[in-house]
Protein backbone atom coordinates (compact mmCIF):
# COMPACT_ATOMS: atom_id res chain seq x y z
CA UNK A 1 0.00 0.00 0.00
CA UNK A 2 1.23 3.55 -0.85
CA UNK A 3 1.46 6.00 1.68
CA UNK A 4 -1.44 8.34 1.06
CA UNK A 5 -0.37 10.77 3.98
CA UNK A 6 0.14 14.22 3.55
CA UNK A 7 1.18 17.26 5.21
CA UNK A 8 -0.26 20.72 3.96
CA UNK A 9 0.20 24.26 5.70
CA UNK A 10 1.74 21.64 8.43
CA UNK A 11 -1.48 20.34 8.93
CA UNK A 12 -1.39 16.33 8.94
CA UNK A 13 -3.64 14.75 6.65
CA UNK A 14 -4.21 10.47 6.91
CA UNK A 15 -5.37 11.14 3.03
CA UNK A 16 -5.03 14.26 0.43
CA UNK A 17 -8.78 14.05 -0.53
CA UNK A 18 -11.61 15.83 1.01
CA UNK A 19 -14.85 17.80 0.39
CA UNK A 20 -14.58 21.23 -0.87
CA UNK A 21 -16.56 23.63 0.58
CA UNK A 22 -20.53 23.24 -0.45
CA UNK A 23 -23.27 21.23 -0.25
CA UNK A 24 -21.17 17.76 1.26
CA UNK A 25 -20.26 19.95 4.41
CA UNK A 26 -23.40 22.14 4.50
CA UNK A 27 -23.93 20.89 8.54
CA UNK A 28 -22.35 18.89 10.83
CA UNK A 29 -24.11 15.67 10.30
CA UNK A 30 -22.80 15.81 6.62
CA UNK A 31 -19.11 16.40 7.70
CA UNK A 32 -19.55 13.65 9.68
CA UNK A 33 -21.00 11.72 6.85
CA UNK A 34 -17.74 12.74 4.70
CA UNK A 35 -15.58 11.85 7.50
CA UNK A 36 -17.06 8.63 7.36
CA UNK A 37 -16.50 7.87 4.51
CA UNK A 38 -13.33 8.18 4.00
CA UNK A 39 -12.27 11.69 3.60
CA UNK A 40 -8.91 12.59 5.30
CA UNK A 41 -10.28 16.21 5.93
CA UNK A 42 -12.93 18.59 6.24
CA UNK A 43 -13.43 21.93 4.24
CA UNK A 44 -16.70 23.78 5.68
CA UNK A 45 -19.47 24.99 3.71
CA UNK A 46 -18.60 29.03 3.06
CA UNK A 47 -20.26 31.14 5.73
CA UNK A 48 -20.40 34.68 6.02
CA UNK A 49 -22.12 37.42 8.88
CA UNK A 50 -25.45 36.64 7.99
CA UNK A 51 -26.69 33.59 6.41
CA UNK A 52 -27.79 33.49 2.55
CA UNK A 53 -30.64 34.21 0.52
CA UNK A 54 -30.68 31.46 -2.51
CA UNK A 55 -32.15 31.51 -5.43
CA UNK A 56 -34.02 27.74 -6.61
CA UNK A 57 -33.86 26.41 -7.93
CA UNK A 58 -29.97 26.59 -7.16
CA UNK A 59 -28.33 23.06 -8.64
CA UNK A 60 -28.97 21.06 -11.75
CA UNK A 61 -26.62 18.55 -13.33
CA UNK A 62 -25.80 19.16 -16.90
CA UNK A 63 -23.69 16.06 -18.62
CA UNK A 64 -22.49 13.31 -17.30
CA UNK A 65 -20.32 14.22 -13.99
CA UNK A 66 -21.21 17.94 -14.45
CA UNK A 67 -23.54 20.65 -12.62
CA UNK A 68 -24.49 24.09 -12.63
CA UNK A 69 -24.95 25.62 -9.08
CA UNK A 70 -26.16 29.36 -8.42
CA UNK A 71 -25.53 28.56 -4.32
CA UNK A 72 -24.24 30.91 -2.35
CA UNK A 73 -22.21 30.94 0.98
CA UNK A 74 -24.61 29.02 3.88
CA UNK A 75 -27.95 29.75 4.42
CA UNK A 76 -27.23 29.29 7.96
CA UNK A 77 -26.58 31.96 10.38
CA UNK A 78 -22.65 31.86 11.66
CA UNK A 79 -23.70 31.24 15.01
CA UNK A 80 -25.55 28.16 14.13
CA UNK A 81 -22.09 27.04 12.46
CA UNK A 82 -20.07 28.10 15.77
CA UNK A 83 -22.74 26.81 18.82
CA UNK A 84 -23.64 23.27 16.76
CA UNK A 85 -21.88 22.32 13.12
CA UNK A 86 -18.46 22.86 13.68
CA UNK A 87 -17.89 20.95 17.35
CA UNK A 88 -19.53 17.92 15.19
CA UNK A 89 -17.20 18.15 12.79
CA UNK A 90 -14.54 18.92 15.45
CA UNK A 91 -15.34 15.14 16.63
CA UNK A 92 -14.44 13.43 14.05
CA UNK A 93 -10.58 14.21 14.91
CA UNK A 94 -10.37 15.04 11.16
CA UNK A 95 -8.48 18.57 10.26
CA UNK A 96 -11.30 21.15 9.70
CA UNK A 97 -10.91 24.19 7.41
CA UNK A 98 -13.43 26.96 7.68
CA UNK A 99 -14.32 28.52 4.85
CA UNK A 100 -15.19 32.39 5.56
CA UNK A 101 -16.70 34.68 2.92
CA UNK A 102 -16.24 38.01 1.74
CA UNK A 103 -14.42 41.53 2.69
CA UNK A 104 -11.82 42.26 5.10
CA UNK A 105 -14.78 43.96 7.60
CA UNK A 106 -16.42 40.02 6.94
CA UNK A 107 -13.66 38.22 7.37
CA UNK A 108 -12.06 40.43 10.76
CA UNK A 109 -15.73 40.13 12.11
CA UNK A 110 -15.86 35.74 11.71
CA UNK A 111 -12.20 35.01 11.97
CA UNK A 112 -12.05 35.16 15.59
CA UNK A 113 -15.25 33.49 16.41
CA UNK A 114 -14.29 30.18 14.80
CA UNK A 115 -10.73 30.47 15.71
CA UNK A 116 -11.77 27.58 17.96
CA UNK A 117 -12.55 25.27 15.49
CA UNK A 118 -10.50 25.72 12.87
CA UNK A 119 -7.23 23.91 12.14
CA UNK A 120 -6.80 26.34 8.80
CA UNK A 121 -9.15 29.04 7.36
CA UNK A 122 -9.97 29.32 3.62
CA UNK A 123 -11.45 32.36 2.48
CA UNK A 124 -13.79 32.59 -0.47
CA UNK A 125 -12.71 35.19 -3.47
CA UNK A 126 -15.94 33.97 -5.17
CA UNK A 127 -17.86 37.78 -4.84
CA UNK A 128 -15.52 39.92 -5.00
CA UNK A 129 -14.45 41.02 -8.68
CA UNK A 130 -10.76 40.71 -10.76
CA UNK A 131 -9.15 43.48 -8.75
CA UNK A 132 -7.19 41.60 -6.26
CA UNK A 133 -7.06 44.50 -3.66
CA UNK A 134 -9.62 42.87 -1.91
CA UNK A 135 -8.83 39.64 -1.69
CA UNK A 136 -5.37 41.30 -0.08
CA UNK A 137 -7.13 43.00 2.58
CA UNK A 138 -9.28 39.61 3.13
CA UNK A 139 -6.23 37.71 3.81
CA UNK A 140 -4.18 40.65 5.84
CA UNK A 141 -7.83 40.60 8.10
CA UNK A 142 -7.42 37.00 8.54
CA UNK A 143 -3.53 36.89 9.26
CA UNK A 144 -4.59 39.57 11.85
CA UNK A 145 -6.69 37.67 13.54
CA UNK A 146 -5.60 34.25 13.65
CA UNK A 147 -2.58 32.10 13.80
CA UNK A 148 -3.56 29.40 11.94
CA UNK A 149 -3.01 28.77 8.41
CA UNK A 150 -4.92 31.38 5.60
CA UNK A 151 -5.39 29.40 2.29
CA UNK A 152 -6.99 31.66 -0.21
CA UNK A 153 -9.29 30.01 -2.69
CA UNK A 154 -9.53 31.44 -6.26
CA UNK A 155 -12.08 31.77 -8.88
CA UNK A 156 -11.08 30.85 -12.48
CA UNK A 157 -12.55 34.17 -13.62
CA UNK A 158 -11.10 36.22 -17.04
CA UNK A 159 -8.52 37.34 -14.02
CA UNK A 160 -5.23 35.76 -14.74
CA UNK A 161 -4.73 32.89 -12.22
CA UNK A 162 -0.67 33.56 -11.68
CA UNK A 163 -1.34 37.51 -10.93
CA UNK A 164 -3.47 36.41 -8.23
CA UNK A 165 -1.62 33.44 -6.94
CA UNK A 166 1.41 36.15 -6.58
CA UNK A 167 -0.84 38.77 -4.88
CA UNK A 168 -2.21 36.42 -2.16
CA UNK A 169 1.60 34.97 -1.88
CA UNK A 170 2.89 38.95 -1.12
CA UNK A 171 -0.20 39.12 0.87
CA UNK A 172 0.93 36.48 3.57
CA UNK A 173 -1.42 33.99 2.51
CA UNK A 174 0.18 30.10 3.78
CA UNK A 175 -1.96 27.95 0.91
CA UNK A 176 -3.98 28.19 -2.07
CA UNK A 177 -7.02 26.03 -3.20
CA UNK A 178 -8.11 26.26 -6.75
CA UNK A 179 -10.74 26.73 -8.43
CA UNK A 180 -13.92 27.68 -7.86
CA UNK A 181 -16.87 26.92 -10.11
CA UNK A 182 -16.77 27.99 -13.56
CA UNK A 183 -19.34 30.87 -14.47
CA UNK A 184 -21.57 32.52 -15.69
CA UNK A 185 -22.80 29.69 -17.95
CA UNK A 186 -26.69 28.67 -18.70
CA UNK A 187 -28.06 25.57 -18.67
CA UNK A 188 -32.03 25.37 -20.29
CA UNK A 189 -34.35 22.98 -19.47
CA UNK A 190 -35.68 22.00 -23.39
CA UNK A 191 -39.44 21.36 -22.64
CA UNK A 192 -39.91 24.79 -20.91
CA UNK A 193 -37.43 27.04 -22.85
CA UNK A 194 -36.41 28.49 -19.24
CA UNK A 195 -32.78 28.73 -17.44
CA UNK A 196 -32.37 25.42 -15.17
CA UNK A 197 -30.93 28.14 -12.59
CA UNK A 198 -33.36 30.24 -10.83
CA UNK A 199 -31.65 33.33 -10.67
CA UNK A 200 -32.62 36.86 -12.06
CA UNK A 201 -30.54 36.17 -14.70
CA UNK A 202 -30.54 32.00 -15.35
CA UNK A 203 -26.95 32.14 -15.02
CA UNK A 204 -25.13 29.09 -13.06
CA UNK A 205 -21.77 28.02 -12.30
CA UNK A 206 -20.30 25.13 -13.90
CA UNK A 207 -18.66 22.30 -11.83
CA UNK A 208 -17.57 19.21 -11.82
CA UNK A 209 -15.66 16.89 -14.94
CA UNK A 210 -16.19 19.68 -17.11
CA UNK A 211 -14.32 21.68 -15.36
CA UNK A 212 -11.43 19.73 -14.36
CA UNK A 213 -9.24 20.90 -17.86
CA UNK A 214 -9.06 24.12 -17.17
CA UNK A 215 -9.12 23.60 -12.82
CA UNK A 216 -5.52 21.07 -13.70
CA UNK A 217 -4.43 24.17 -16.10
CA UNK A 218 -4.86 26.59 -13.13
CA UNK A 219 -2.89 24.43 -10.29
CA UNK A 220 -0.10 23.70 -13.27
CA UNK A 221 -0.24 27.58 -13.49
CA UNK A 222 -0.22 28.56 -9.98
CA UNK A 223 2.38 25.84 -8.84
CA UNK A 224 4.91 27.02 -11.36
CA UNK A 225 4.64 31.01 -9.60
CA UNK A 226 4.34 30.62 -5.68
CA UNK A 227 6.10 28.63 -3.18
CA UNK A 228 3.30 27.75 -1.70
CA UNK A 229 0.86 24.48 -1.09
CA UNK A 230 -1.99 24.21 -3.09
CA UNK A 231 -4.85 22.66 -2.48
CA UNK A 232 -6.48 21.15 -6.40
CA UNK A 233 -10.44 21.40 -6.72
CA UNK A 234 -12.55 21.11 -9.76
CA UNK A 235 -13.50 17.99 -11.67
CA UNK A 236 -11.77 15.46 -9.37
CA UNK A 237 -14.05 11.99 -9.32
CA UNK A 238 -11.26 9.30 -9.35
CA UNK A 239 -8.04 8.35 -7.80
CA UNK A 240 -6.25 9.18 -11.67
CA UNK A 241 -8.12 12.71 -11.83
CA UNK A 242 -6.46 13.16 -7.98
CA UNK A 243 -3.04 11.83 -9.35
CA UNK A 244 -3.14 13.84 -12.20
CA UNK A 245 -3.74 17.23 -9.65
CA UNK A 246 -0.43 15.55 -7.49
CA UNK A 247 1.65 15.81 -10.71
CA UNK A 248 0.45 19.33 -12.17
CA UNK A 249 1.61 20.59 -8.26
CA UNK A 250 -1.21 19.95 -5.78
CA UNK A 251 -0.11 18.54 -2.21
CA UNK A 252 -4.08 17.70 -1.47
CA UNK A 253 -7.04 17.59 -3.38
CA UNK A 254 -10.82 18.61 -2.97
CA UNK A 255 -13.92 17.80 -4.48
CA UNK A 256 -17.84 18.60 -4.36
CA UNK A 257 -19.50 17.94 -7.64
CA UNK A 258 -18.68 14.07 -7.25
CA UNK A 259 -19.13 14.19 -3.76
CA UNK A 260 -22.97 15.51 -4.57
CA UNK A 261 -23.79 13.46 -7.33
CA UNK A 262 -22.20 9.50 -5.67
CA UNK A 263 -22.02 10.72 -1.94
CA UNK A 264 -19.54 10.73 0.67
CA UNK A 265 -18.43 6.85 0.12
CA UNK A 266 -16.35 8.54 -2.70
CA UNK A 267 -13.84 9.84 -0.79
CA UNK A 268 -12.60 6.51 0.65
CA UNK A 269 -13.20 5.29 -3.03
CA UNK A 270 -10.92 7.76 -4.47
CA UNK A 271 -8.46 7.10 -2.29
CA UNK A 272 -8.36 3.62 -2.81
CA UNK A 273 -7.88 4.11 -6.63
CA UNK A 274 -5.06 6.39 -5.89
CA UNK A 275 -3.84 3.49 -4.30
CA UNK A 276 -3.96 1.08 -6.72
CA UNK A 277 -2.48 3.26 -9.05
CA UNK A 278 0.16 4.08 -6.83
CA UNK A 279 1.10 0.47 -6.35
CA UNK A 280 0.89 -0.64 -10.18
CA UNK A 281 3.13 2.25 -11.09
CA UNK A 282 5.29 1.42 -7.99
CA UNK A 283 5.48 4.57 -6.67
CA UNK A 284 5.71 4.17 -2.49
CA UNK A 285 3.91 7.56 -1.64
CA UNK A 286 1.86 9.55 -3.43
CA UNK A 287 4.49 12.93 -2.95
CA UNK A 288 6.37 10.85 -5.13
CA UNK A 289 4.19 11.95 -7.98
CA UNK A 290 4.17 15.72 -6.83
CA UNK A 291 5.23 18.09 -9.80
CA UNK A 292 5.98 15.45 -12.20
CA UNK A 293 4.37 17.15 -15.05
CA UNK A 294 6.17 20.32 -14.37
CA UNK A 295 9.58 18.15 -14.07
CA UNK A 296 8.93 16.29 -17.29
CA UNK A 297 7.94 19.08 -19.14
CA UNK A 298 10.99 20.64 -19.45
CA UNK A 299 12.90 17.80 -20.59
CA UNK A 300 9.85 17.04 -23.27
CA UNK A 301 11.04 18.18 -26.93
CA UNK A 302 8.98 20.40 -29.09
CA UNK A 303 8.09 18.51 -32.21
CA UNK A 304 5.60 19.50 -35.20
CA UNK A 305 6.31 16.45 -37.49
CA UNK A 306 3.35 14.11 -38.12
CA UNK A 307 4.38 10.42 -35.94
CA UNK A 308 2.07 7.82 -36.27
CA UNK A 309 1.56 6.25 -32.94
CA UNK A 310 2.53 2.75 -32.43
CA UNK A 311 -0.10 0.03 -32.79
CA UNK A 312 -0.16 -3.29 -30.67
CA UNK A 313 -2.05 -5.31 -32.50
CA UNK A 314 -2.35 -8.53 -29.97
CA UNK A 315 -3.66 -6.14 -27.73
CA UNK A 316 -6.17 -4.65 -30.43
CA UNK A 317 -9.89 -5.38 -29.56
CA UNK A 318 -11.35 -4.68 -32.75
CA UNK A 319 -13.95 -2.25 -30.70
CA UNK A 320 -13.68 0.91 -33.90
CA UNK A 321 -13.49 3.63 -31.65
CA UNK A 322 -9.64 4.51 -33.48
CA UNK A 323 -11.51 4.18 -36.95
CA UNK A 324 -14.78 6.05 -36.35
CA UNK A 325 -13.26 9.22 -35.06
CA UNK A 326 -9.72 9.44 -37.54
CA UNK A 327 -11.00 11.92 -40.05
CA UNK A 328 -7.70 10.95 -41.91
CA UNK A 329 -9.17 7.47 -42.98
CA UNK A 330 -5.77 6.45 -41.70
CA UNK A 331 -7.00 3.69 -39.15
CA UNK A 332 -9.06 0.57 -40.81
CA UNK A 333 -10.70 -2.24 -38.35
CA UNK A 334 -10.38 -5.45 -41.05
CA UNK A 335 -11.84 -8.24 -38.93
CA UNK A 336 -11.21 -7.91 -35.07
CA UNK A 337 -8.12 -5.71 -35.46
CA UNK A 338 -6.97 -2.41 -36.36
CA UNK A 339 -4.71 -1.74 -39.09
CA UNK A 340 -2.63 1.43 -39.02
CA UNK A 341 -1.60 3.07 -42.57
CA UNK A 342 1.62 5.61 -41.50
CA UNK A 343 1.75 7.22 -44.78
CA UNK A 344 -2.60 8.73 -44.31
CA UNK A 345 -1.85 9.77 -40.46
CA UNK A 346 -1.26 13.02 -39.24
CA UNK A 347 0.12 12.15 -35.73
CA UNK A 348 -2.27 13.76 -34.32
CA UNK A 349 -2.54 11.56 -31.07
CA UNK A 350 -7.04 11.13 -30.65
CA UNK A 351 -6.94 7.68 -31.75
CA UNK A 352 -4.33 6.94 -28.52
CA UNK A 353 -6.55 8.95 -26.33
CA UNK A 354 -9.77 6.87 -27.32
CA UNK A 355 -8.00 3.27 -27.78
CA UNK A 356 -9.69 1.90 -24.15
CA UNK A 357 -6.53 -0.76 -24.28
CA UNK A 358 -3.07 -0.06 -24.46
CA UNK A 359 -3.48 -0.85 -28.27
CA UNK A 360 -2.15 2.50 -29.20
CA UNK A 361 0.64 4.53 -27.98
CA UNK A 362 2.38 8.13 -29.03
CA UNK A 363 6.44 7.62 -29.99
C1 LIG B 1 -23.68 23.44 -5.27
C2 LIG B 1 -22.32 24.01 -5.01
C3 LIG B 1 -22.11 24.85 -3.94
C4 LIG B 1 -20.83 25.39 -3.71
N1 LIG B 1 -20.62 26.20 -2.62
C5 LIG B 1 -19.38 26.69 -2.38
C6 LIG B 1 -19.13 27.46 -1.23
O1 LIG B 1 -19.98 27.69 -0.38
N2 LIG B 1 -17.87 27.95 -1.06
C7 LIG B 1 -16.86 27.69 -1.95
O2 LIG B 1 -15.74 28.16 -1.75
N3 LIG B 1 -17.07 26.93 -3.03
C8 LIG B 1 -18.31 26.43 -3.26
N4 LIG B 1 -18.52 25.62 -4.35
C9 LIG B 1 -17.39 25.33 -5.27
C10 LIG B 1 -16.72 24.00 -4.91
O3 LIG B 1 -16.16 24.03 -3.63
C11 LIG B 1 -15.62 23.66 -5.90
O4 LIG B 1 -14.63 24.66 -5.86
C12 LIG B 1 -16.10 23.57 -7.35
O5 LIG B 1 -17.38 23.01 -7.43
C13 LIG B 1 -15.13 22.74 -8.21
O6 LIG B 1 -14.96 21.47 -7.65
P1 LIG B 1 -15.80 20.17 -8.17
O7 LIG B 1 -15.64 20.12 -9.66
O8 LIG B 1 -15.19 19.02 -7.44
O9 LIG B 1 -17.22 20.42 -7.78
C14 LIG B 1 -19.77 25.07 -4.58
C15 LIG B 1 -19.99 24.19 -5.65
C16 LIG B 1 -21.24 23.63 -5.87
C17 LIG B 1 -21.42 22.67 -7.01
Amino acid sequence: MADLKVEVCGIRFKNPVMPAAGPPTWNGDAMVACAEGGAGGIVAKTISTTGAVVPEPCMAQVGRGSMLNTELWSELPPEQFIEEEYPKAKDTGLPLIISLGYTADEIAELAPKVKPFADALELSTHYIGEDPSPMVEAIKAAKDAVDVPVIVKLSPLGREMKAAAQAAQEAGADGIAAINSFGPCLGIDVETGLPLMGSKEGYGWLSGRAIKALALRCVFDIARTVDLPIFGVGGVSRGTDAIEMFMVGASAVQLCTAAILRGPSVFGKITQQMNEWLDEHGYASVNDVKGLTIRKLKERAFRTTHLPPKLYVDLCTGCGLCETSCVYGAITVDGDKAHLDGTLCQGCGLCVTRCPTPALEMP
